[in-house]
């Protein structure tokens, strides 16, 4: 069981799950799909889902009795009942569920995935398979990084050049960035409003939320070579970005650059109905700023003390949008240093001390320090390892993490930069996925005893299709970009 349950007793004998048994309640067709069940189940055995009126189960809480000839699931919420289905799966055994009661509460509301589809696109089966992989483990958030400055994914009817243009490169880097080797391949992709509508609703049903991000106004490179009005020398207009890094390129600060950014985010509400949107924010580099006339200018006009402040210039703009929108925007720790608005959610990636630092100001925080949660860093730095971004991040590392209690939640990322295949990406994402799980859902913690069941839920992700990394088995598995 991966995340461990808040408590449970044992009972005597078996719940028989097979595919003939009966589903009731609110949320049963999904259950049913999820369980692998038939439609018309007729029995004997039967599962109960049921809402009660039990506060102190929260909104996402769930109990769950196993008997030989039922099962009952109560929740608050069909949130709740979601969770208690996903534990029932994941007991299921050959010779059926062991009998027993738990009652389970998750430690955190925001329990996250970052994916990185801007650096690759992935198939829209690629993301499914995620979120699927997501509800089994109990993550109720994927945050999708729809931008930067190798690829533009969103589409915008308004501004269709952002994904005619922003959506495709020349190349890309073949091996580790720094050795200056290409591909000669050019990659490209985006998803339509119509496909991510249908990803939202498909995630909606499992009690996944997708967060969307767009950058601003650093790392958008791609929307700059679509729309080179947005950038600061448009006589000179740039590409896609083809290597890995940090653009020294940013958004300009005209009305029309504000304009274009209020489009994106109008759209962006349209699609994804979550009351939390990412807007980016990290990595800004201030040099075009601070030789731009027309950046001086809006320092002054906006009583700024320099250039550098146009960063959060851009934060607080972005953020008063989203609020005339009726949602809150979240940002990378970056625009904590930039006067932020109260509202602004904070995630926190440089380092542990950025949790206190953004708890400090008054934000709401999302933990994701790199130091624990990018799952793109190497688990090892044996020979063998597949190249990565960096590392090591052994698995004991993520799992000993502690957000503490003063936050929203923790979340881990997936940077693309070294994962194009989804062979890449499950050896880095799994099993250390499954100690972020338990950080996030999980009070108590226990290496030794989360080490055992992780080698009892393997066989499931193997059924499932995940090309995990075997813990322990350094490079066992070549493989090689
Ligand atoms: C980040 O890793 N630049 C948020």
């Amino acid at each position: 069981m991966i995340p461990q349950v808040a408590s449970s007793t044992p009972g005597q004998g078996l719940f028989p799950l097979d595919r003939g048994a009966r589903v009731r309640g609110p949320h049963a067709g999904t259950a049913r799909e999820l369980l692998g069940l038939a439609a018309d189940g007729e029995g004997p055995g039967e599962i109960t889902l049921r809402l009660v009126d039990d506060a102190s189960l929260g909104e996402e809480g769930y109990t769950l009795t196993v008997a030989p000839e039922g099962v009952q699931i109560g929740a608050a919420g069909v949130a709740g009942l979601r969770w208690g289905v996903q534990t029932l799966r994941q007991l299921g055994g050959p010779g059926g569920v062991p009998c027993g009661t738990v009652r389970d509460v998750p430690r955190y509301a925001w329990r996250g995935v970052m994916i990185d589809v801007a650096r690759w696109w992935r198939p829209v089966s690629f993301l499914r398979a995620y979120v699927d992989l997501l509800a089994l483990h109990k993550f109720n958030v994927l945050h999708l990084h729809l931008t930067d400055d190798q690829g533009w994914r969103f589409e915008v009817r308004g501004h269709p050049r952002l994904t005619e243009v922003g959506a495709h490169r020349a190349e890309s880097p073949a091996g580790h960035a720094r050795e200056g080797r290409f591909d000669g391949t050019p990659h490209g992709g985006f998803y339509t409003q119509r496909e991510l509508r249908d990803l939202v609703d498909y995630a909606a049903a499992r009690g996944v939320t997708v967060v969307p991000e767009i950058e601003f106004p650093g790392h958008s490179q791609a929307a700059i070579a679509a729309c080179p009005w947005l950038g600061h020398s448009p006589a000179e207009p740039v590409e896609v970005r083809t290597s890995w890094g940090i653009s020294s390129h940013v958004l300009n600060v005209s009305d029309r650059a504000a304009g274009f950014a209020r489009d994106v985010l109008d759209e962006l509400c349209d699609v994804f109905p979550s009351r939390f949107v990412h807007i980016g924010g990290d990595e800004v580099r201030g040099d075009e700023w601070a030789a731009s006339p027309d950046a001086a200018r809006r320092v002054t006009s906006a009583g700024l003390a320099g250039p550098a402040a146009l960063h959060g210039w851009w934060g607080r703009l972005l953020a008063d949008h989203l609020r005339g929108l009726g949602r809150r925007a979240v940002a990378w720790d970056d625009m904590l240093d930039h006067d932020p608005p109260e509202d602004m959610v904070i995630m926190a990636w440089r380092g542990v001390d950025r949790i206190d630092a953004a708890l400090r100001a008054g934000h709401d925080v999302v933990a994701a320090p790199h130091t624990h949660t990018y799952l793109d860093y190497a688990e090892s730095d044996a020979p063998g390892e597949p190249v990565s971004i960096a590392g090591p991040l052994p698995l004991e590392t993520v799992y000993g993490f502690d957000a503490g209690d003063g936050v929203l939640g923790m979340q881990a990322q997936l940077w693309g930069e070294y994962l194009p295949t989804r062979e890449r990406f499950d050896y880095n994402a799994f099993p250390r996925l499954c100690a972020v799980a338990e950080a996030a859902w999980s009070s108590g913690r226990d290496l030794g005893d989360f080490t055992r069941r992780l080698t009892a839920h393997l066989p499931l992700l193997d059924r499932l299709g995940v090309g995990y990394r075997r813990p322990h088995d350094e490079g066992a598995r070549h493989v090689h970009l």
